[in-house]
């Protein structure tokens, strides 16, 4: 396959239905129920449009940040999203060798069908392990334990979801892992805990050695008591549609924690970022960077290491010249005003 068949995140999906089993393109695309929520995170950021500014210097784009003491090349991260030997053979290792040539931050899934310890092997960028707390809170404590050892550098817990949202689609195609493919940092027959609560942030927080962002706010009062809490960032995130159907989009849940939570910490979202003008706008409401989740998986299922890359290099690129084109040299720069109102 060659990557440069993959034009935009758009046409990745499409090269990818060619090449996944039907199973794993299901699980990958589909959203929760009618898929309200997962149409209306792209729908919501359409409808923006830009307000741009002419005759501003354009010739050195920045679009560095730093990010919880690391400094990145670019605000776009990799989503973390489950079981990536359904999706590509080589699986989470493709994905880190991709995140590597591309310069991005790799947030690995407890759902990793590949040990935290081999893709650290591989890795040449640096990795956020996500926590999915277990009912055992032990093996939940030893796996955070096991992230820090294997130098990931903050944890992104999952706090949508008690439980998994209706997943319809996947349900018609019997969605299960493959033959030989686990999961060796969740057990088996593992059950979300439904217990988690603020207590557990706290518990967390005394024993973690590196920052805890939480991942899956929607509600400022949430992001208000986060802070409290002492976290080190928030996630705007409604699990790319895959969870509750007709909450908002986060471009629509954005701008109102960036109010509440008035730059006490770093805001990341993700949901429906597939241009470089969505990375300005997301920017523009308050995010400090963004994540992708499925054109990765797309990109990864097309090519590998090659594809994953490919998927950033291309946004990369689109931000650079969104940035451009709205007269932003710097990420400093993108203020509401970019937005046309
Ligand atoms: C996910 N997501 C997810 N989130 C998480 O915290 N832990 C996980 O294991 C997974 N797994 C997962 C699998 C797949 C196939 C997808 C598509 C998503 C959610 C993910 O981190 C992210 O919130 C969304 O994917 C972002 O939306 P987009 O970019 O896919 O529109």
């Amino acid at each position: 396959f060659d990557v440069n068949n993959i034009i935009n995140l758009f046409d990745v999906e499409k090269l990818a239905t060619e090449r996944m089993t039907p199973m794993a393109y299901e699980y990958v695309a589909s959203g929760a129920a009618d898929e309200f929520t997962l149409r209306w995170n792209r729908q919501a950021l359409d409808t923006l449009r830009l307000n741009t500014r002419v005759l501003v210097d354009v010739s050195q784009i920045d679009t560095r940040v730093s990010l919880l003491g690391l400094d990145l090349a670019y605000p776009i991260l990799i989503a973390p999203t489950a079981y990536h030997k359904t999706m590509h053979p080589e699986g989470e290792l493709a994905t880190a060798r991709g995140a590597g040539a591309a310069e991005a931050l790799y947030v690995v899934s407890s759902f990793t069908n590949t040990p935290l310890r081999d893709i650290a092997s591989v890795a040449t960028q640096p990795l956020w392990f996500q926590l999915y707390v277990s009912d055992d809170r032990e093996r939940t404590k030893a796996l955070v334990q096991e992230a820090e050892a294997q130098g990931c550098r903050a944890l992104c817990v999952t706090v949508d979801t008690p439980v998994a949202g209706v997943r319809n689609r996947q349900q018609r195609v019997n969605f299960a892992m493959p033959e030989g493919i686990t999961t060796p940092h969740m057990a088996d027959a593992f059950a979300l805990t439904k217990s988690l609560t603020w207590t557990d942030v706290d518990w967390l927080q005394s024993f973690a050695k590196i920052p805890v962002l939480l991942k899956g706010i929607l509600n400022p009062d949430d992001a208000e008591i986060a802070v409290k809490a002492g976290v080190c960032g928030i996630v705007v995130s409604n699990h790319g549609g895959r969870n509750l159907d007709t909450v908002p989009a986060t471009i629509e849940a954005l701008p109102r924690i960036a109010e509440r939570v008035n730059k006490r910490v770093p805001i990341l979202m993700d949901g429906g970022i597939r241009r470089g003008t969505d990375v300005v706008k997301a920017i523009a409401l308050g995010a400090n960077a963004v994540l992708v989740g499925k054109p990765i998986c797309f990109g990864l299922a097309c090519g590998g290491a090659d594809g994953v890359a490919k998927v950033l290099t291309i946004l990369r690129t689109e931000l650079e010249l969104a940035m451009a084109l709205t007269g932003k040299a710097t990420l400093a720069d993108i203020d509401e005003s970019v937005i046309w109102r």
